[in-house]
């Protein structure tokens, strides 16, 4: 999978915000920063998905991942961006 003009989404909705996204975000734009994608990849917020309970919620180009508790977003935007 190509690392060009991809894009994550976090939900910044009360429910996903409390419930991991807070520290999610930190964790994505340290990510971004450290491997040099902040360029090249657009990182955003939305508002709630209306899907509260499979939070936290985060998009990654488009396709919708639930659950994804920060100690579960390193591996995600791993497996993205190294392309497996
Ligand atoms: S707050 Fe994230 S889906 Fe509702």
């Amino acid at each position: 999978m190509g690392q060009e003009h991809s894009e994550i989404v976090i939900c910044m909705g009360s429910s996903c915000f409390s419930r991991g996204n807070k520290q999610a975000l930190g964790i994505i734009k340290k990510y971004l920063k450290e491997r040099g994608l902040e360029d090249i990849v657009l990182f955003r917020g939305s508002h709630c998905f209306g899907e509260c309970e499979k939070g936290p919620v985060l998009l990654l180009n488009y396709q919708k991942h639930t659950q994804v508790t920060p100690d579960k977003v390193t591996d995600l935007l791993d497996a993205y961006f190294s392309g497996s």
